[in-house]
């Protein structure tokens, strides 16, 4: 009776793939009502309310995997915390409620609400740290950037396999001080820099749309978290990544230790980030080049959401409009 047998993947797709956009909706939802107060805090912790509300809804033995810090000092979907119903099946969660908190409180584009889901087993357990990161889209041979590789040898080597000069190469990089010699090293050889001040989620993803993002590569040092959220959709929609956990202190590398990371030097590929049936899902807060943010009109409220699934490469954009405002006002 083969074709009775759900297999675990199908429960996945069938029950869960799209539960996880109320997730990560009504964490946008909350987050976006203090767009512009200037209230980072209290932004950052009306998402986390709300995510954790609805996953504790979903019918998985989740535990946190990554989250909004360690279990010491953060009192909610902490590295470690369990959630769901402790009913269905054994689920790794990666959280970032409000990705661009600063971009959500001075009302810029680009903040989401964005989370991922997999087997357990299945997600880089790891603490709340700096990673090293390059990432490019998909088409290009296996390891033609590399992170062990200067900025000015990834550049050369992705314009030759892209068939065009370095200088037709752009470069998607945070603008940070710490980053100032790579962003000099990639001018040096003629590539075009984009900065942006927050958001490598989005960041990352953009290398998989160059056609429409211009975006052909992503250097440089964000953070940990993010880095396994945008491994999880890159996977679906193909492209390169690798990242590096910066373990620069004995206290971050015991850290690392306790969650099992034996090689504070090692360099992950995207695989070892994300591995397996990987659910990536993000809703707009802010208006960005990735997704709309929230609308609140009179009577209802908009949002859009896209959920990435790794084991298809299915990509779902989902514009909801939520009329049941009483149910939905949680917050
Ligand atoms: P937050 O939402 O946690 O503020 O993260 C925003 C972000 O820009 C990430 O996208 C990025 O990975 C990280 O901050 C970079 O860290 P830092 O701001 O310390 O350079």
């Amino acid at each position: 009776m083969p074709d009775l047998v759900i297999k675990q993947q199908d429960i996945i797709e069938r029950i869960l793939t799209l539960e996880l956009v109320r997730v990560t909706e009504r964490a946008a939802v909350a987050s976006a009502r203090l767009r512009g107060r200037g209230d980072e805090k209290a932004a950052d912790q009306a998402a986390v309310d709300a995510m954790r509300r609805e996953l504790n809804r979903l019918p998985i033995d989740g535990t946190v995997v990554i989250g909004e810090g360690e279990r010491d000092e953060a009192p909610m979907l902490f590295i470690g915390e369990r959630v769901g119903t402790a009913t269905g099946p054994k689920m790794d969660i990666a959280v970032d409620p409000l990705e661009g908190t600063t971009l959500c409180a001075k009302d810029m584009p680009g903040s989401i609400a964005v989370m991922a889901m997999a087997q357990a087993g299945s997600l880089l357990n790891a603490p709340d740290v700096y990673m090293d990161k390059i990432a490019i889209g998909p088409g290009y041979p296996q390891g033609v950037v590399d992170l062990d590789a200067t900025p000015e040898e990834n550049i050369h080597a992705l314009a030759r396999a892209k068939g065009v000069k370095p200088g037709d190469i752009t470069a998607l990089i945070l603008d940070r001080p710490r980053h100032a010699e790579l962003i000099a090293a990639c001018r040096r050889v003629g590539a075009s820099v984009r900065l942006i001040t927050d958001g490598d989620v989005a960041g990352v993803i953009f290398t998989a749309q160059s056609e429409s993002t211009g975006v052909d590569i992503y250097m440089g040092t964000g953070g940990a978290p993010e880095g396994v959220l945008a491994a999880g959709a890159l996977r679906c929609v193909g492209g390169q990544m690798q990242g590096r956990l910066i373990l620069d202190t004995e206290a971050k590398r015991e850290r690392a230790r306790k969650m099992g990371i034996m090689d504070p030097k090692k360099k992950y590929d995207m695989k070892e980030l994300a591995s397996g049936d990987v659910i990536v899902c993000a809703t707009g807060v802010t208006d960005g080049p990735l997704l709309r943010g929230v609308k609140f009109n009179a009577d209802l409220i908009e949002t859009e959401t896209v959920i990435y699934r790794s084991v298809t490469g299915t990509v779902r954009r989902i514009q909801a409009e939520h009329r049941e405002m009483g149910k939905f006002r949680l917050d």
